[in-house]
């Protein structure tokens, strides 16, 4: 008798404004996938690697910067994040879960910093070298709520202001809109925790039926490929 084959790695990230309970769910999702054996990763961006800590202080609480040198560290946290964890997790078979991702620098910076988001999306990709997580969960909330949520004091780009972070919503829900690749799970925030992660793992669970589905045919020996996007239109 052969070993069951080990599961396919899953991608998954969460997306959502400051303060609309990201790492709840996040938490969450991780628990849900390890009662159900699965090797879980959780991770951040900005700021899960040693250089992205560094990375995370100078975007977050250093002087100002102008918005290319930010969209440039964001970037570069998030290419070192992808090589040195994410994609080695993914090859391994396990589930990622990351509280944020590129749609943020899509969001924060393309339109909250307005340069543009088809620019900022061609940046990630590169420095992502194409990598999509196969699902993409928008905690979608109204800012002014977000912003009385947080009790901390706030950093640099939570400072920026109700336009921004207007602009920064209504970004995610834009590109959530215009999906081609039917990867986002759009929620409102202010519903219960129990209830978003029904939703989430009511639409995780869909995933994965289609993953096994698709890979039930396949040689029980081969490697099978993560569940995640890979885009392939990637130009520098
Ligand atoms: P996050 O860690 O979610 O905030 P906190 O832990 O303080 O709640 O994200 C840090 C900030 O960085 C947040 O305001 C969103 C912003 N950000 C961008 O502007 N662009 C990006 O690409 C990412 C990943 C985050």
């Amino acid at each position: 008798m052969t070993d069951s084959p080990a599961p396919a790695g899953v991608f998954i990230s969460f997306e959502g404004g400051d303060g609309a309970g990201k790492s709840t769910q996040v938490r969450r999702l991780a628990d849900w996938f390890a009662a159900r054996g699965r090797e879980v990763v959780v991770t951040f961006e900005p700021g899960d690697t040693a250089l992205g800590a560094q990375l995370r202080t100078l975007v977050q609480h250093g002087e100002d910067l102008d918005p290319r040198t930010e969209a440039l560290l964001f970037a570069a946290d998030r290419a070192h994040h992808v090589t040195t964890v994410i994609r080695p997790a993914l090859a391994r078979g396990a589930v990622v879960i990351t509280d944020r991702y590129l749609d943020s620098s899509v969001a924060y910076q393309g339109s909250g910093r307005a340069l543009g988001a088809e620019e900022v999306e061609r940046l990630s990709l590169w420095a992502t070298q194409g990598l999509l997580p196969a699902l993409t969960v928008l905690l979608d909330l109204d800012p002014v709520i977000g912003a009385q949520r947080i009790t901390r004091s706030l950093d640099r780009i939570e400072r920026a202001g109700d336009e921004f972070h207007r602009a920064v919503r209504d970004a995610f829900l834009a590109r959530a809109g215009v999906d081609e690749t039917e990867r986002w799970l759009v929620l409102d925030a202010t519903r219960t925790p129990d209830e978003l992660h029904g939703a989430i793992t009511a639409r995780v669970e869909q995933i994965l039926a289609v993953a096994s589905a698709a890979g039930s045919g396949a040689d029980d020996d081969a490697p099978r490929d993560a569940v995640v996007v890979e885009h392939t239109e990637v130009r520098p």
